[in-house]
């Protein structure tokens, strides 16, 4: 659901309260920037700042009573499916390891370890990377719930660790909440936008973008054979590279599974979308105003797969496989396990829920599986789902 800032919920007084100082704090660094961050930098604070940010301070963030939902959230065959084609990596390791980036709630790590342990396939390790505090207490009083052979398999790492990780790598709707910067063509030139505090306010402001972004934009540019018109708008995220070269380091052989809501670098930039990918969520509801409530909602942006993907082949990476939510999902079968069960009422609700996740017009085309393997084998039955690498 769209919805216009005035639409949108008015927040209770403690949450208004967090929301003013959050926007103290952000004031503070911007006014030691000569007046001005870009767009990463802003979001990486009211995102991530320790105590202040949207996922380091204790809103509910994911699920009922949320400000977004994701699939695990929706169903846990998301998780049944994911864990089934995990074992067609892992078994060839002698020490099978997981590592989820990102873990939200904790519950796709609760589904995966349940179905692993139903289908006689207990990891070795199940480690857990998150930057939240918070969300790092509700993922533990969550895995609490597991039976001990389970639980004493998870751990949590504060960092990337190196060369540790035989098996796979898993992030699920992580790349999009990774800070971006925006850009704008104006008058043939390209602008970085920003952000400024100006009489007690926060507001949009351009300026001359920088050569990393020039250089960026420009290779873009030249890969789609085509200018980027006046007035075209979107997202770019320099910092990826860096990033993926930590999660390389730590896996010493195996598969990184990424899925999100993207596309490919065409269809990212093409000039139906000329402003760009860029959404907040604040309970429930979709906007498009980044300034909104500083520290108590989600922003997020569209993750370009190509670049993915291309990051993924410098770093000596093979792609194995680019498809649709829903392509993937009933690849791996999430209709017969709806079919399995028994009860009437529960494969109903089951049913509406699955819908969600395969629909067009839902999840089902506008997010994306990627599968990246280093130094594995991966059957060509890995998967049967169409392949779209040929967009990339
Ligand atoms: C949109 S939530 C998705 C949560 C979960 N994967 C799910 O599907 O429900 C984004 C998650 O990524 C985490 N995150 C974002 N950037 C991260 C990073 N660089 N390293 C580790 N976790 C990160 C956030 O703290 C949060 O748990």
């Amino acid at each position: 659901m769209r919805s216009e800032r005035q639409d949108l919920p008015t927040p209770d007084e403690a949450s208004l309260n967090h929301s003013s100082t959050v926007l103290e704090e952000l004031a503070k660094k911007i006014n030691t920037n000569e007046g001005w961050i870009n767009f990463a930098d802003f979001m990486q604070f009211i995102l991530y700042e320790p105590g202040l940010g949207y996922y380091s301070s204790g809103t509910r963030k994911l699920g009922t009573g949320g400000d977004f939902t994701t699939a695990p959230e929706i169903s846990n065959l998301f998780g049944v499916c994911l864990a089934d084609q995990m074992i067609k990596i892992l078994h060839s390791y002698p020490k099978q390891m997981i590592l989820e980036i990102g873990a939200g709630s904790g519950q796709l790590a609760f589904d995966i370890l349940t179905r692993l342990d139903n289908q006689g396939f207990v990891p070795d390790q199940y480690y857990i990377l998150e930057l939240s505090a918070d969300l790092k207490d509700r993922q533990q009083r969550l895995l609490a719930k597991l039976p001990d052979n389970l639980l004493e398999k998870v751990t949590w790492l504060d960092s990337l660790p190196e060369n540790l990780i035989t098996g796979v790598i898993l992030g699920n709707e992580v790349l999009d909440a990774m800070p971006c910067r925006r850009f704008r063509i104006q008058d043939e030139d390209i602008y970085e936008i920003g952000v400024t505090y100006t009489n007690q306010r926060l507001i949009e402001q351009d300026k001359l973008a920088d050569e990393v972004i020039k250089d960026a934009i420009q290779s873009i540019e030249k890969e789609l054979k085509r200018k980027f018109e006046n007035g075209f708008v979107s997202e770019i995220r320099p910092n990826y590279k860096n990033w993926f070269s930590a999660i390389s380091a730590s896996l010493v052989s195996g598969a990184i599974m990424f899925i999100d809501y993207g596309c490919s670098r065409g269809e990212y930039y093409s000039t139906d979308r000329s402003t760009g990918t860029l959404v907040c969520h604040y309970q429930n509801m979709a906007h498009y105003d980044p300034l909104f409530l500083p520290g108590l909602q989600d922003l997020s942006a569209w993750v370009d797969f190509s670049l993915v993907a291309d990051v993924g082949l410098e770093h000596g990476f093979k792609v194995e496989t680019y498809t649709s939510h829903r392509d993937f999902l009933l690849s791996a079968g999430i209709l017969e396990l709806v079919d399995q069960i028994s009860d009437q009422n529960k494969r109903f609700k089951t049913n509406q829920a699955v819908k969600q996740l395969l629909l067009p017009d839902q999840m089902g085309d506008t997010f994306k599986f990627m599968l990246l393997s280093k130094d594995c084998m991966i059957k060509e039955s890995f998967t049967e789902a169409r392949d779209f690498r040929y967009l990339l």
